[in-house]
């Protein structure tokens, strides 16, 4: 199969109640573990690339990685996405060389602006058979190297989603509903703790995401932020040289909720990076002695297909649905 837009795989999503896991990648080991555990759970699939994973990679290297996974995982469907396209010509150059779907996030600007910078990435990619994430809302956390306090955070006005969809065209909707960049989502002030000191954060505004789907009914939601910031990999890292207190994500029951209602596409960046680092920083200590990249690479990639496979199953619920 050749690589896909996400038109079906949301549709198919949206009436059966799961989400479609999308996955950063920035090499390698990352595109094969992601794409080995959703060839091996038959799970629909987005590989998304970010700006600063096009500035450290190079696009062809990437988009070839990308179209590598295809061809070695015929059974399953895979869309090469843009993630947080900060302007029109980083769409157009995606959707130029070869992505079947970019986002266009202007959610940073006024509304009227954030509409006229949507609509013209939409009117070019859908003349090009490409689909078009937009946003509206402002999550806390840092991406690329956009930083944004809670403080300048902004939940998305349920309000605005009508107006906005209609007039832009968008094919998604990435909407702020308490989820955030990073590994460190919530500041303890913002938390509780639970018996054994873990950081326990505010729920999911689902008042918000509720008011949101009523007032666009069938319409595919995007959830970003969406790290659970599994504790073992925390703890991992940490008694292994690492430096990592009170980093905490977004607790899966409540992701699962999401994908049961209107979220089709789950963000997953940060729970591959935990994984990836704290399998190596492991493999170091272990065996200070070794330098061979082969060696500490290949646990590494099979950490990042487990937490994969884990998030397919429990979290998005997309296994068996390729
Ligand atoms: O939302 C941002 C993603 O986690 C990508 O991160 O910009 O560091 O590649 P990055
Ligand atoms: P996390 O930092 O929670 O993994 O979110 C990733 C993301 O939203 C990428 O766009
Ligand atoms: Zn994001």
């Amino acid at each position: 199969m050749a690589l896909v837009t996400s038109k079906e795989m949301f549709k198919k999503a949206y009436e059966g109640h799961y989400a479609v896991g999308a996955f950063n990648v920035n090499n390698m080991e990352i595109v094969q573990g992601i794409t080995e555990a959703c060839r091996e759970e038959k799970a629909p699939v987005i590989l998304q690339v970010s700006k600063g994973a096009r500035a450290y990679a190079n696009h062809t290297y990437l988009v070839k990685l990308v179209e590598a996974a295809v061809l070695e995982c015929p059974e399953i469907p895979i869309v090469l996405h843009l993630d947080h396209g900060p302007d029109f010509e980083t769409c157009k150059s995606c959707i130029d060389g070869g992505f079947t779907s970019v986002m266009i996030d202007a959610s940073s600007k006024p509304f009227e602006e954030n509409i006229a910078i949507t609509r013209k990435v939409v009117e070019y990619a859908h003349d090009h058979g490409v689909v078009v994430e937009a946003e509206l809302g402002t999550l806390a956390g840092v991406e690329d190297d956009v930083k944004v306090s809670a403080e300048d955070s902004s939940y998305t006005r349920p309000e605005e989603v009508e107006e906005f969809v209609s007039k832009t065209g968008c094919d998604s909707l990435a909407i702020a509903i308490g989820t955030s960049h990073g590994a460190y989502k919530f500041t303890a002030a913002q938390c509780t703790r639970n018996a054994e000191g873990i950081l326990v954060p505010p729920p999911l505004r689902f008042d918000v995401l509720e008011e949101v789907s009523r007032r666009l009914p069938g319409f595919p939601i995007v959830l970003h932020g969406s790290s659970s910031v599994p504790q073992e990999y925390v703890k991992m890292v940490n008694e292994h040289g690492g430096k990592m207190p009170d980093a905490v994500g977004i607790p899966e029951e409540q992701l699962r909720k999401a994908a049961s209602l209107s979220v089709c596409k789950i963000n997953v960046d940060s729970d591959l990076r935990l994984a990836l680092t704290g399998t190596i920083r492991q493999f170091f200590d272990e065996h200070p002695e070794k330098f061979d990249p082969r060696e500490y690479l290949k646990p590494a990639r099979a950490a990042i297909k487990e937490i994969v496979r884990h998030k397919l199953i429990h979290v998005m619920g997309c296994n068996g649905k390729a």
